[in-house]
């Protein structure tokens, strides 16, 4: 199986000590940090915003994984990658139409950052093969987005290798929901290349143990 780059979520972390609970993923073997924001609107939630990522960018050389779970996602782009996302990843049910996933897709990056597109556990895979050429990275939700914790769904991942064959072969394919040391096989063995994981990891008493399984 290829290489497997690990997103842990800060949405399990501790948030009031933030800085050092990144440093010590860092140092347990993640390459990333993937981060969750939530508007309360498209999820039933409400999370992280531009200032939070501003401030992780500060504290942080991880790549940041930013994952927006919101309506309007337009709206947003320039502030995040301004904050200093390294990569932005929206949900395609955000967008009324195919022209409105492009517009995003070209405005995340007119601003210089990689592009990710997302689909939520009813949407076919089918729906965002016509953009796989344009974007840097796909996320396929393995839970209904808006909460950590929540049981991973088998059938969601059996959307990859669906994505896998029509993708171009640098494509980033990330799983979100529900990974632990079993789901993260499952995934990688369909053909997932990037996991994020929140509980799993943040709830483990030791973080380089836990990173290490979903690495195996
Ligand atoms: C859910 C978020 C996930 C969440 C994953 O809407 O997108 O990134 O943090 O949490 P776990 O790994 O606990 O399922
Ligand atoms: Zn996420």
């Amino acid at each position: 199986m290829e290489n497997v780059i690990i997103s842990p979520s800060i949405l399990s972390a501790d948030f009031s000590d933030l800085a050092c609970e990144i440093d010590k993923v860092k140092c347990a073997g993640a390459e990333w940090i993937h981060i969750d924001v939530m508007d309360g609107h498209f999820v039933p939630n409400i999370t992280i915003g531009v200032p939070v990522v501003k401030s992780v960018r500060k504290s942080t050389d991880l790549v940041l994984d930013t994952h927006l779970m919101i309506e309007n996602p337009e709206k947003y782009v320039e502030s995040f990658a301004k904050a200093g996302s390294d990569i932005l990843t929206f949900h395609y049910e955000a967008c009324e139409n195919d022209e409105k996933v492009k517009s995003v897709i070209k405005l995340i990056k007119d601003n210089n950052i990689k592009a990710g597109i997302s689909i939520k556990p009813k949407t076919p895979p089918e729906a965002i093969l016509p953009f796989l050429d344009f974007v840097d990275l796909v996320l396929v939700m393995t839970v209904e987005p808006g909460f950590g914790g929540q049981e991973f769904m088998h059938d969601c991942a059996l959307k990859i290798p669906m994505i896998k064959e029509n993708a171009p072969q640098n494509l980033i394919i990330q799983v979100d929901g529900g990974i632990n040391n079993l789901t993260a096989k499952i995934c990688r063995s369909l053909g997932a290349n990037s996991l994020v994981a929140g509980s799993y990891i943040y709830n483990s008493k030791d973080y380089m143990n836990a990173i290490t399984s979903l690495k195996q």
